[in-house]
C-alpha cells in the first residue's frame, strides 16, 4: 500500500498553502486556453462496458482484446447467470454496485438522450443498458429470488489472471424470503424501472418487461426488508451497505413512480420520507452505497413542476436536502457543511477510488442545472446561484478529469495524450487472450504480468480511474488501487454529463 499523502495540508500549515497558489495560478493560466474533445470522451466512455462484459461476447464487439469468459456462471446452482459486468480490475460480478451503474447509464440517457443521439452514440448507450439489464432479468429467478453475486472476493484476489482464463470459484449467492436484500433488491428496482423508461419507444415488449421485474423486486425488498451484507456475507469487504437499505427502498420506489406515474409509488416516498431518513440526510456524498442525494434531486424536481402540490410540505423538504447537496459541492453552504477541493479544484471526499464521488457529482449538478432553467427557478444556497453555475462547476470537474490538472494527465484512459497506462485490471495488464491463448495461471499472472513496471498490454480505452490524492498527486503504478483501478459506476454518470457538455459546445 501506498503513504498516505498528508491531507491535513489542505487546511493547515501557510506554507503549504503558498506553494500551491503559486502553482495553482500557472495551472489556471495554462489551463484556460484549453478545449475538450467531449464528443471523443463520450464514444470512449461507452467502450469501457465493452471492455467489462462477461459472457459470451456478441459480433460486433468493439473491444477486441477481449473474449468469451464466465460461460458456466450459476451452473452450480443450476441457474444461468451467463452476463453482466465485472465490476472493476477484478472478476466478480457484484449485483449492487452493477444494478447502480445501469440506473445512472439510465438516468443519462432519460435526461440526455438525444444528445447521446447527436454525437452518434445512443445505438452504444442502449446496448451498454441491455448488456446489464439482460443479467438481471436472469438473475432475478422467482418473485422473491435475486442473485446478488457470482465468485467471491477472497479466491479471486488472490488471483491475477484474465477474464478468458478464470480458475477462481464462481459461487452464486442469492437473496430470497429468509435471506432478505432490501438495498439490493431497491437499487436493481431502480435500474430496471429507469431501463423501461429508456426502453419505452424503442422496444415497448422488452420495456414492459423491465418494469414487471423492477415492481416485483421492489415489491420483494419492501416486504422481506434485511441489509444485503447480512444475508451474503461475502460482499462484506467489498460493497457492504454501510447505509443501510432505506435510501435504495425510497430511491427504488420513485424509479417506479416516474417509469409508471402510479400514485402508490409516488405516495410510498411521501409517507416514508421522515422515517426512511429521506428528508432527514443531508449528505455530501452520492455514490453505489447512498441514493439520498439522487433521491432529492429527482424529488426536487417534481417540485419546481409544482404538479403535486398535495405533497409540496414534503417535496419541499426533500428539495432542501437536495440543495444542500449541490451548495455543499460549490463549498456555497453557509459553514462547514461544504466538500473538500484539491487546489487543483477537484471534489475531494476520500483517499480510495474519489473519481466515483466526482462523476456522480458532475452528474447531479447537471442535471439539477437544467432542472432549475427549464423551470426558471434559482438556488438558494448561502446567497442565490444561478443554473450557469452549477454547469460551469460540473464543466470544471470535467476538465479537470480531461486534463486540466496540475499533473496534465486524462484520468479517463484513452483520451488524450498523457493517461494512466498501469491499470490496476487483470484483463488490460496480461497479453490479450485473442493474441496469445496459452493458459495463464493464477500466481503466474502476478509473477508475469501484474509486477511488470511495463505499460499494460491492452488500453482499457474509457475507464475512469479513481484518481489524485487530495494534493492532486496520482502515480501511475499497478499495485496503486486506490488510484489507478477504474470501476464501471465511475464512467456510468459521465456518459450524461459529456453529451451535455458536447451539445453545450455545437449550441455556442
Ligand atoms: C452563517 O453562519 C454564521 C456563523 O455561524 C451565522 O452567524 C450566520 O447567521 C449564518 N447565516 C445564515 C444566513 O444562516
Ligand atoms: C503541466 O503543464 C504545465 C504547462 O505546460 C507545466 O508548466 C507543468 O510543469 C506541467 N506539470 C506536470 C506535472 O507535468
Ligand atoms: C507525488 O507522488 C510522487 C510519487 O509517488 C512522490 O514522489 C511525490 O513526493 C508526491 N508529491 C507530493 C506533493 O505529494
Amino acid at each position: 500500500m501506498k503513504k498516505q499523502p498528508r491531507c491535513a495540508a489542505l487546511t493547515s500549515p501557510l506554507r503549504f498553502v503558498q506553494q500551491w497558489c503559486l502553482l495553482l495560478s500557472i495551472f489556471i493560466i495554462s489551463a484556460s486556453a484549453r478545449t475538450f474533445d467531449y464528443a471523443g470522451a463520450l464514444s470512449k466512455s461507452l467502450l469501457y462496458f465493452e471492455a467489462q462484459r462477461s459472457g459470451r461476447l456478441p459480433y460486433n464487439q468493439r473491444v477486441t482484446w477481449r473474449d468469451n469468459s464466465g460461460l458456466t456462471d450459476g451452473l452450480e446452482q443450476g441457474v444461468d447467470l451467463v452476463g453482466g459486468y465485472y465490476d472493476a480490475g477484478d472478476h466478480v460480478k457484484f449485483g449492487l454496485p452493477m444494478a447502480f451503474t445501469v440506473t445512472m447509464l439510465s438516468w443519462s440517457v432519460i435526461e440526455y438522450g438525444e444528445q447521446i443521439a447527436i454525437a452518434g452514440e445512443l445505438e452504444h448507450a442502449l446496448e451498454a443498458i441491455k448488456w446489464g439489464t439482460d443479467y438481471f432479468i436472469k438473475a432475478h429467478t422467482s418473485p422473491n429470488v435475486l442473485w446478488a453475486e457470482v465468485g467471491d472476493g477472497d479466491t479471486d484476489h488472490y488471483c491475477w489472471q484474465r477474464p478468458e482464463d478464470m480458475t477462481t470459484s464462481r459461487q452464486a449467492y442469492k437473496i430470497d424470503e429468509n435471506n432478505p436484500g432490501s438495498d439490493l433488491a431497491g437499487e436493481t428496482a431502480a435500474a430496471m424501472a429507469a431501463a423501461s423508461i429508456v426502453f419505452k419507444k424503442t422496444n415497448p415488449h422488452y420495456s414492459h418487461l423491465l418494469l414487471h421485474h423492477a415492481q416485483q423486486l421492489f415489491e420483494f425488498g419492501d416486504k422481506y426488508r434485511g441489509k444485503y451484507d447480512s444475508s451474503v456475507e461475502e460482499v462484506k469487504s467489498y460493497y457492504a451497505s454501510v447505509s443501510g437499505y432505506m435510501d435504495e427502498l425510497l430511491w427504488g420506489g420513485l424509479w417506479l413512480y416516474m417509469a409508471t406515474d402510479n400514485e402508490f409509488y409516488l405516495k410510498y416516498v411521501i409517507n416514508k420520507a421522515h422515517s426512511f431518513g429521506g428528508i432527514g440526510w443531508a449528505i455530501t456524498e452520492f455514490s453505489w452505497d447512498v441514493k439520498y442525494a439522487g433521491l432529492q434531486i429527482i424529488a426536487a424536481k417534481l417540485h419546481m413542476e409544482g404538479k403535486h402540490k398535495e405533497h409540496n410540505h414534503i417535496l419541499e423538504r426533500y428539495r432542501e436536502k437536495a440543495e444542500h447537496y449541490i451548495c455543499s459541492c460549490l463549498k456555497k453552504n453557509n459553514g462547514s457543511n461544504n466538500v473538500d477541493h484539491t487546489p487543483g479544484g477537484l471534489i475531494y471526499i476520500r483517499q480510495w477510488n474519489n473519481m466515483q464521488y466526482v462523476s456522480s457529482a458532475a452528474f447531479l449538478l447537471t442535471v439539477y442545472s437544467d432542472f432549475l432553467r427549464k423551470s426558471d427557478q434559482k438556488l438558494s444556497c448561502h446567497g442565490v446561484v444561478g443554473h450557469e453555475e452549477l454547469l460551469t462547476f460540473a464543466k470544471s470537474q470535467v476538465n479537470y478529469i480531461l486534463g486540466s490538472n496540475p499533473m496534465n494527465m486524462s484520468y479517463l484512459v484513452g483520451y488524450g495524450p498523457s493517461y494512466p497506462t498501469r491499470v490496476h485490471h487483470r484483463g488490460a495488464s496480461i497479453v490479450s487472450y485473442r493474441e496469445n491463448k496459452g493458459f495463464i495461471g493464477c500466481t503466474q499472472g502476478y509473477d508475469n504480468w501484474y509486477s511488470r513496471v511495463e505499460p499494460n498490454p491492452n488500453v482499457v480505452v474509457g475507464a475512469l480511474v479513481g484518481g489524485p490524492d487530495c494534493l492532486d498527486n496520482f502515480s501511475d503504478e499497478r499495485g496503486n488501487y486506490m488510484q489507478t483501478e477504474a470501476c464501471t459506476y465511475n464512467t456510468a454518470p459521465l456518459v450524461g454529463v459529456l453529451a451535455k457538455l458536447n451539445h453545450q459546445k455545437v449550441e455556442v
